[in-house]
């Protein structure tokens, strides 16, 4: 990411988060704060938000990741749930972007760090007071850069208790870093008490995806470069594996698992296409 600058890309995923909550239903995942958080500055992004018709040939692209998008947060807040069944007491987001979870938390006792590089945190912040949505209790904000900042002296500044059990969501991140930047996070991770956990989605290479997915993957790392945030980081499931070692057990799902699990019994074919995306989740 260019330092100075907040993240085009949390813009963008914020913009069909929202845009799901006008065009989709049933509705994959309800958050009420989606279209209040991008205030007034971004309603004319919102409207030009494309809501693709069902088969309509030009959009397919726009369509499925849409789908992938509402799949990763639904994903990542049942993962949370269970979590906090099982006695989690603080939810972690890395890479927090424009998240509403903090303004929709049902859990009392849970608190909520937001943790994302400085220059997002302070657009988001600067957009929560725009939209004049209030500060809610138990949400502390923690500003990091992965790439050169110690992401647990941070944490520990902002109150984080290492010795309470912690799920940690990493949603649209992983993609954009270092090799080493991912391993560090995921050391801090392994090093929490049992029974917490990570969700985080992440990329297949290009090399072994089909070749019409070679095309998407171009077309939207050409995007994400343009945009000042280019993808740096793949893994084949194979490869993510041997990455979490010290992780009890691994649900690891692509379209095959995600499409029955999220978008069974609809009639507008809203779905996840294609291989490249994965969704994980990791418990120790
Ligand atoms: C695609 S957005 C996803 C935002 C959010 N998790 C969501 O799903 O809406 C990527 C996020 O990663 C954060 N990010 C990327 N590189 C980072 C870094 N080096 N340090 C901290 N945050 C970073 C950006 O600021 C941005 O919030």
């Amino acid at each position: 990411m260019e330092p100075a600058r907040p993240s085009r890309t949390a813009l963008r995923v914020a913009l069909r988060r929202a845009a799901h909550q006008i065009h989709d239903r049933p509705l994959v995942f309800e958050d009420p704060i989606a279209i209040p958080i991008l205030g007034t500055e971004y309603l004319e992004d919102l409207r030009r938000t494309p809501d693709p018709a069902p088969g309509d040939k030009q959009r397919p692209f726009s369509i499925g990741m849409r789908a992938y998008l509402v799949a990763r947060s639904r994903c990542a807040e049942d993962a949370l749930a269970q979590a906090v069944a099982e006695g989690a007491t603080q939810y972690v987001l890395l890479g927090a972007g424009l998240d509403t979870f903090a303004h929709r938390n049902p859990y009392p006792g849970l608190r909520v760090f937001e943790v994302d590089h400085p220059a997002t945190q302070a657009w988001k912040r600067q957009l929560l007071a725009q939209s004049k949505l209030p500060h809610p209790p138990g949400l502390t904000y923690a500003p990091v850069d992965f790439e050169c900042e110690s992401l647990p002296e941070r944490l520990a500044a902002a109150g984080f208790d290492p010795a309470q059990i912690t799920f940690f969501a990493w949603l649209g991140v992983v993609p954009y870093l270092t090799l080493e930047a991912f391993r560090s996070t995921i050391r801090f991770i392994a090093a929490q008490p049992r029974g917490s956990g990570v969700v985080f989605d992440y990329g297949q290479p290009r090399r072994v995806l089909p070749f019409r997915e070679q095309l998407a993957h171009d077309s939207l790392a050409a995007r994400v470069k343009l945009a000042g945030e280019p993808f740096q980081l793949f893994f084949t499931p194979s490869e993510v594996a041997c990455e979490l070692e010290d992780f009890r057990t691994i649900e690891d799902l692509g379209a095959y698992e995600l499409n029955p699990r999220c978008f069974a019994n609809r009639t507008d074919q809203r779905q996840l296409r294609g291989s490249a995306a994965r969704i994980l989740t990791a418990w120790l």
